[in-house]
């Protein structure tokens, strides 16, 4: 996709603190941004965040996800559970709520997918760090592990991204990317991580890959060099108009 196809962009998640990043960068460079929330209440504040248009469902348990992506030419998704999730035994919106997403996307004729999935999710060799990951939340990386391979399967172009603890930091674009296996360990900021999710569906290196992420520097000789452009579907030419958005949330 070229960075002026991204016409309209869905924002799953958008009211996270990944999403309202993903929110602040889509803004000012795509036409139509419309989020999804479960929350009718989060309507004004997503909109302030930068979205468009607003759509209430739950991927648990969707109304309407045709409706959702009519029009639609990429999908962002951010969306994940929390630990009260596991204490319930899910159900997990990180394995088949992202499972229904990803089928409504391919039905509604999306051209692109983003997935934000989590170091150590996988079968790829991992990090000590990424391997405790599953001590704490092994059912939401076993639900994301499903959900990736759903993903990788389904019929439209497809990122995954990979990232490593995530910070409210503020966005440094000094991140290191590598392919699963790398055995990457750190942190990232959700701003660097924002700009990796918007950027993926119009670069072409982003193209049915999964990327491991931690800000650099760290480990240099597993990186992958990616030439990440922006969407510009407001006009601008592609190239990154610096929009940092690294202020605090939650
Ligand atoms: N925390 C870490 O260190 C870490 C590390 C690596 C990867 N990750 C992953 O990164 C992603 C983003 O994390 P984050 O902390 O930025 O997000 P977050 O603030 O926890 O936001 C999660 C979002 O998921 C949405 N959501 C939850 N259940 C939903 C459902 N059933 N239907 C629709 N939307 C639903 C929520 O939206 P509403 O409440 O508005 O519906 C919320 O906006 C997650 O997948 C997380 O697992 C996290």
């Amino acid at each position: 996709m070229e960075p002026s196809d991204a016409e309209t962009v869905f924002v799953a998640g958008a009211s996270g603190a990944t999403g309202r990043a993903v929110l602040r960068l889509l803004g000012p460079r795509v036409p139509t941004v419309r989020a999804l929330t479960r929350s009718p209440g989060k309507r004004p504040s997503l909109r302030r965040a930068g979205a468009d248009e607003v759509v209430v469902d739950d991927l648990l348990d969707p109304s309407d996800l045709a409706g959702a992506l009519d029009g639609v030419d990429a999908v962002v998704s951010t969306v994940g559970s929390g630990l009260a999730d596991i204490r319930r035994s899910g159900p997990y919106v990180d394995g088949a709520g992202t499972e229904a997403l990803v089928d409504a996307a391919v039905t509604a004729g999306v051209e692109a997918f983003v997935m934000e999935s989590a170091l150590g999710v996988g079968d790829e060799p991992a990090s000590p760090l990424a391997a405790a990951f599953d001590l704490f939340i092994g059912p939401i990386q076993r639900a994301k592990t499903q959900a990736e391979a759903a993903l990788r399967s389904a019929p439209v172009r497809h990122t995954i991204l990979r990232p490593g603890v995530l910070t409210n930091g503020p966005r440094t674009d000094d991140v290191t990317v590598a392919r699963p296996g790398a055995k990457l360990y750190g942190t990232v900021s959700r701003a660097d991580v924002a700009r990796l999710l918007v950027a993926a569906p119009v670069t072409d290196a982003a193209a049915d890959e999964t990327f491991e992420l931690v800000e650099r520097p760290a480990f240099p000789d597993r990186a992958v060099a990616v030439d990440w452009q922006l969407p510009a579907g407001r006009g601008d030419d592609g190239i990154d108009i610096d929009v940092h958005d690294g202020e605090s949330e939650n």
